[in-house]
């Protein structure tokens, strides 16, 4: 039993088919933001740093146009990073409702990793815009300011500011780096309950060689990914980056060509290797159909990657940004088709479940709204009517089927009866409530439906 047992409610099986499809999208949109992101700040950190070293304005200027380019806006932040990511959460905490594992609650604890290390890098990408502010208050004060004691508080300011931001900048890089690999290692203990009852604490969670294949593959994802957007954003997307001098420009497709085709050559080996160690229950042709195209995907991929190294012509980027999505998405399809099947008995027990909760709650909702139909029936129809014969009034054999299942006609004649046969007197009004006769045509109809007799 876990916290989210208790907020939960048993999904049946149409929820349940509509919860794969939720996961399958949220994870469309954040594993690709997610490989993007790892790239952008891993690679802006790295840059920034080396470039304040050495004093090269180059590296500087990449690890800024990277990190803004690739997170694309805050909005973008939100929707493809902490939306999805959230959804994933749910629908994880409806699909596991009841399984004896902890995947859940390594699964919450990568989530809110994610989140924090979401916002410290956009507090990192952040101080580059005040930078820019900055460099252009400086001009101003440099004229105008003969003192210099506001050129001074400038320094200052800058200084605090660039320390901040170089901090923000590596605590999230490396957040984001954990919480990715707590969120594959928990992901994959989540599709394989063949391992729920021995892997029982987090250190056995985190040091699987599952875990450590799929992140492998991940930081490979994200290295072809990163490098086909650099590609992208900088080369294809609204014409380029303006403002890219001859050596920039060189020094950029020298090095997303490069991360991006040697990144490339991992994926089929990783690939490989995490399909060895699927549980044997969760193989199905589906999962080896998504298999093979990833893998076909990936090949083609590799090879316009490596052409791009001999040529350096960027032409192809839109392509290849393109063959990028399609191996994360049917990558993604292959471990929801082998998720889908792994968890094929904790799925029908939990429609079990969900069928006695939806019991529970109808025989609620009768004593809720205090209306027992049966109970009327005995204690004010009885008197007059029998099912099968008749007495003061005709039996509900004769006169209920003329209804037809119209279940709001025949409440409205219980409620107000109105003269029918002329071989019977009328029918007294039973001062029924509303929703006492709605519930009392209900059953009758039901009954009658059954042949009670
Ligand atoms: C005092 C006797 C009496 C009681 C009590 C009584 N009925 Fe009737 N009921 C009649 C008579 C008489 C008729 C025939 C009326 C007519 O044909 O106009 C009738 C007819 C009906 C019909 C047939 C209507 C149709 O379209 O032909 C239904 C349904 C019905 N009653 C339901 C109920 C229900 C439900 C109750 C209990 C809440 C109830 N009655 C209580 C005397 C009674």
């Amino acid at each position: 039993m876990n916290f989210f047992d208790q907020i939960v409610i048993p999904p049946s099986a149409n929820h349940l088919l509509l919860l794969h499809y939720i996961l399958i999208i949220s994870l469309l949109l954040f594993v690709p933001y997610l490989g993007l992101l790892l790239g952008a700040s891993f690679y802006s950190v790295f840059f920034k740093r080396i470039g304040e070293k050495s004093g090269n304005i180059q590296h500087i200027r990449f690890a800024k146009d990277i990190i803004e380019k690739l997170t694309i806006t805050k909005n973008a932040e939100i929707a493809l990073g902490i939306i999805p990511v959230l959804s994933i959460l749910f629908v994880y905490a409806q699909l596991l409702y009841k399984a004896q594992t902890i995947a859940m609650t390594v699964i919450s604890l990568a989530v809110l990793m994610f989140i924090i290390s979401f916002i410290l890098i956009y507090r990192y990408r952040n101080t580059f815009k005040v930078q820019s502010v900055i460099d252009t208050l400086k001009k101003y004060v440099n004229k105008s300011d003969s003192s210099n004691e506001g050129i001074r508080s400038v320094n200052e300011y800058e200084a605090n500011l660039s320390s901040a931001g170089n901090k923000a900048g590596w605590i999230g890089s490396i957040l984001l780096y954990t919480a990715a690999y707590i969120f594959v290692a928990s992901i994959a203990l989540a599709s394989n309950p063949q391992e729920w009852g021995s892997v029982n604490n987090i250190l056995l969670v985190l040091f699987s060689w599952e875990a450590i294949f799929n992140f492998l593959y991940l930081i490979a994802a994200s290295g072809v990914i990163t490098g086909a957007a650099v590609l992208f954003y900088f080369f294809k997307w609204q014409g380029g980056l303006t403002g890219m001098d001859e050596e920039y420009s060189k020094f950029v497709k020298g090095f997303a060509i490069g991360l991006a085709f040697f990144s490339s050559l991992f994926i089929p080996v990783l690939l490989f290797l995490n399909f060895l160690f699927l549980p044997q229950v969760a193989l199905s042709p589906a999962s080896f159909l998504y298999l093979a195209v990833t893998l076909i995907a990936a090949l083609v991929l590799a090879n316009m990657l490596y052409s791009m190294v001999k040529t350096s012509d960027v032409n192809p980027a839109t392509a290849i940004f393109v063959l990028v999505f399609i191996v994360f998405a049917f990558n993604i399809l292959k471990d929801q088709s082998v998720m889908g099947n792994a968890l094929g008995e904790q799925s029908r027990q939990i429609m079990a479940v969900a069928d006695e909760h939806e019991k529970e709650i109808k025989s609620k909702t009768v004593s809720l709204t205090g209306v027992n139909a049966e109970q009327i029936y005995a204690t004010k129809c009885v008197a007059c009517h029998k099912f099968d014969t008749k007495l003061v009034g005709p039996p509900y054999q004769q006169t209920i089927p003329k209804y037809n299942g119209d279940l709001n006609a025949l409440a409205e004649y219980i409620y107000n009866p109105v003269k029918k046969d002329p071989a019977y007197p009328p029918m007294p009004n039973q001062g029924l409530k509303k929703k006492e006769a709605q519930a009392l045509a209900k059953w009758l109809l039901d009954q009658v439906a059954a042949g009670k007799k």
